[in-house]
């Protein structure tokens, strides 16, 4: 039976403005119209341009559920195509990443399309004459999705032909992609390898909201982190002896509650926020010989410090991304039911940059985000439970009350407490607002 479809109120009535109704994490139809409204109506992140960077050269993805492939065609722009034959369906492309030359041949009949998308060419074409192919939706090839955006490197889709344009969709909340772009003495990133994947048994909400839940790290993290600590204070070693990359990466997530209360939380419109506005578990790390220097040379001092003076922790694009500027990684949360997410974990090279810098960012990337890391199953753990406890008939209710005040305007930009959960709500406000925006069904 059908509760939600075509009834935006319903879907409204899951959102209240401290609580979110278990529905929102559990239910498959939910989800489903999660991938046909949310992940249509948004500006949805696809890839980097560095992971295409010759013509022809093309990267398969999704948007949501959806396969696409983003390709440079021969203009050296980069599409993004729904990766289906429009004669009877069949994926186009079934590799990852590849090149395919000047077009891409099906695999099934061999129609063939330029990497913009247009039909090149059907063998045999003259069996379609007289029957009315050129009025068919098949004769314009592969298509395209609604709108494409390269933003310093970065793709960005949006399913819908109509919907928001990408500047009033981001807003202010690009400053994070500019200060982790900026951190090149070039002004320039490049993909840094495939990412880690790592599949997830809950709700990719889940995920997307423990990027600023700043109330768990000390109390999850004790295992892996905590542990850590103790090993390194307990380990004969010389006085001042420095602490190694490791620690240093590692040491930060026990930091106690009043550092997360006083790091700060900034929200933009349209589910978009970041943790550390102040300072933040990136703000310690040792300086990387010669780094700052570059930086000055290409920026001037000034600049220079301003940009590496910005410590963003963990900035959230909704609906389905978090990037980390000051170490340069990109988490993406890919859904897959509602109780099953895959997350990747991309790494960038700062073009110019000292090597030791991207040694530091994949060392961050195995010990927190790897399948085998040591942190990342803390949270993994914690989603798992929540994905099973959702289930239970005691309470229907989730709560995100914290620091909440009445009347709370997410259209305006803030800064916060670190400990608010007002982030959660901003994605909990947005999400409702994109998933009823072309949703039919209310009664004028
Ligand atoms: S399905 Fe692609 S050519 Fe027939
Ligand atoms: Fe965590």
């Amino acid at each position: 039976m059908s509760r939600y479809a075509n009834n935006p109120q319903a879907i409204r009535n899951l959102i209240r403005p401290t609580e979110v109704h278990r529905d929102v994490y559990i239910d498959q139809e939910v989800f489903e119209l999660e991938m046909k409204y949310l992940f249509a109506n948004t500006w949805v992140f696809v890839g980097h341009e560095s992971q295409t960077p010759n013509k022809g050269d093309y990267f398969t993805t999704e948007i949501g559920t959806q396969p696409v492939i983003m390709v440079r065609h021969s203009d050296n722009e980069i599409y993004v195509l729904h990766n289906r034959c429009p004669h009877k369906g069949t994926k186009i492309a079934i590799d990852r990443t590849g090149n395919t030359g000047k077009f891409f041949r099906c695999p099934y009949h061999a129609w063939s399309f330029k990497t913009n998308g247009c039909l090149l060419a059907i063998p045999l074409r003259k069996g379609y004459k007289d029957t009315g192919l050129e009025e068919s939706e098949s004769v314009h090839g592969m298509a395209p999705v609604g709108a494409v955006k390269n933003y310093r490197g970065f793709i960005f889709a949006r399913l819908n032909k109509d919907g928001p344009d990408f500047e009033s969709f981001f807003g202010e909340s690009l400053s994070s992609f500019d200060n982790m772009v900026d951190r090149s003495p070039e002004g320039r990133l490049e993909v840094a390898g495939p990412p880690l994947r790592y599949m997830h048994r809950c709700n990719w909400k889940m995920l997307v909201e423990n990027q600023t839940d700043t109330c768990h790290p000390m109390v999850a993290h004790e295992s892996s982190a905590g542990t850590a600590i103790d090993l390194w204070e307990k380990m004969d070693k010389p006085e001042g002896t420095q602490k190694p990359m490791a620690m240093e990466v590692i040491a930060p997530f026990m930091s106690p509650y009043e550092f997360f209360e006083n790091m700060g939380i900034r929200t933009w419109p349209n589910g978009h926020g970041h943790t550390g506005v102040h300072h933040s578990i990136h703000s310690d790390y040792s300086a990387i010989p010669g780094y700052f220097e570059q930086m000055v040379e290409a920026y001037g001092e000034e600049r220079a410090k301003a940009i590496l003076g910005e410590n963003r922790h963990n900035t959230v694009y909704f609906p389905n991304i978090m990037i980390k500027g000051p170490i340069q990684q990109l988490r993406l949360f890919t859904p897959i039911a509602a109780d099953k997410t895959l997350v990747e974990s991309y790494i960038y090279r700062l073009v110019g940059a000292p090597d030791m810098l991207l040694e530091r960012t994949a060392m961050y990337n195995r010990m927190i985000n790897a399948p085998t890391s040591m942190v990342g199953h803390d949270d993994l753990e914690m989603y798992e439970r929540a994905q099973e406890g959702l289930h239970s008939d005691g309470l229907e209710w989730v709560n995100v009350q914290r620091l909440y005040q009445e009347g709370e305007n997410f259209d305006e930009i803030t800064v916060e407490n670190g400990t608010t959960e007002r982030q959660m709500r901003n994605q909990f406000h947005a999400w409702e607002k994109y998933m009823t925006l072309t949703m039919e069904g209310d009664a004028q």
